[in-house]
């Protein structure tokens, strides 16, 4: 709608005008709109005023009428203007009282997941004994989870562990051990380093396995590290994260990617030895596989096995959390059940 000078200004008009004017006036929602608005309408060159001037201009038999009519509607515009609801709102939300007495809002607290509170534990006695920590992919690749660790095809050990392949030569990776290849590849020996993660592995759920969990891979590669030192290191770790007095029991095992191999279990934490229903009345708790990194896996990643020797090693982290809590059942872990997880 314009204030043209052809404008017929009749009655009709006049209804129009109102509508128009009142649409408007309800999608006003700031000052700038408001702004807008007033000039249009109200203004010197506005709608309204152009309107009244041109009272004299209606012919003489409807000029009474018109003229009321006209007044009207400017005042009822201007009503309408001036108590529009977006100012009352606007200055309503500024007076929205302050009462620092109010009660506040609850912020719930979480807390780190059981695993990762052991999983924390276990790297900061690591960290504290000069180890770094590393990381790698889940989704890996045939040649970093197997071949690179002398697993290649066909071997028999592929069979101890079940896994996800995602393509011919892409899996989820069923170890950590993976991650002492990229290490590696990446940085010279000295290495002292810890690799934390998720591992995949398809067996059958149960009460005692999952197809996923979590491991720490060890790896300390230098010149003369003998099995000593990880026996040493090992030792350590298992007194402070355990019990100062833990004894260990070292039995020969094997895994393709270290040689010697070795299986180690550590006194029961709960009866000292004596025997319960944690340690399955033996006295003692598996929990970790090590062993001397094999050459051909220092050969894959390209260091010098002439020069240098090392040792790995690999904790899971179910275990562990499952015996130092007493939970029955692992699949707890992964069913974040708040009436579980808040336990810890
Ligand atoms: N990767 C082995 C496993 O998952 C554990 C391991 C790691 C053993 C490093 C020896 C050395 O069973």
């Amino acid at each position: 709608m314009t204030s043209d000078s052809d404008t017929a200004y009749t009655i009709q008009y006049l209804d129009q005008l109102r509508t128009d004017a009142e649409k408007e006036l309800k999608s006003i929602h700031d000052e700038a709109g408001a702004e807008q608005f007033r000039i249009k309408y109200l203004g010197k060159k506005g709608i309204i005023r152009s309107l009244l001037k041109s009272i004299p201009n209606v012919p003489e038999d409807q000029r009474k009428e018109f003229g009321a009519l006209s007044n009207k509607l400017r005042s009822d515009i201007e009503e309408q203007f001036n108590a529009a609801p977006w100012r009352s709102a606007e200055k309503a939300d500024h007076r929205i009282p302050l009462d620092p007495g109010l009660p506040g809002y609850p912020f719930p607290r979480g807390s780190l997941h059981a695993l990762m509170q052991i999983r924390n534990e276990i790297r900061d006695i690591f960290l504290s004994m000069g180890f770094t920590t590393a990381y790698g992919p889940e989704v890996e690749s045939d040649f970093y989870n197997f071949e690179a660790l002398n697993t290649p095809e066909y071997h028999p050990a592929r069979d101890m562990q079940d896994t996800f392949y995602i393509s011919d030569k892409m899996l989820l990776r069923t170890q950590t051990s993976p991650v002492q290849i990229r290490v590696m590849e990446k940085q010279k020996p000295p290495i002292r380093s810890i690799m934390p993660g998720r591992v995949y592995r398809n067996e059958e759920i149960s009460s005692r396995s999952y197809c996923l969990f979590h491991q720490i891979e060890g790896l300390y590669v230098d010149e003369n590290v003998s099995f000593a030192d990880l026996k040493g290191t090992l030792l350590a770790f298992s007194r402070r994260f355990f019990d100062e007095k833990t004894k260990l029991k070292i039995r020969p095992s094997f895994f393709p990617f270290t040689e010697p191999s070795v299986e180690i279990d550590v006194e029961c934490f709960l009866c000292k030895g004596s025997g319960c229903s944690i340690c399955k009345k033996t006295g003692w708790l598996e929990v970790l596989g090590a062993g001397m990194v094999h050459p051909n896996v220092f050969k894959s990643a390209g260091v010098d096995s002439e020069k240098y020797t090392g040792f790995a090693f690999g904790i899971g982290i179910e275990r562990i959390a499952l015996l130092k809590f007493g939970i029955e059942d692992i699949r707890l872990f992964y069913e974040n059940d708040l009436r579980f997880l808040k336990q810890f």
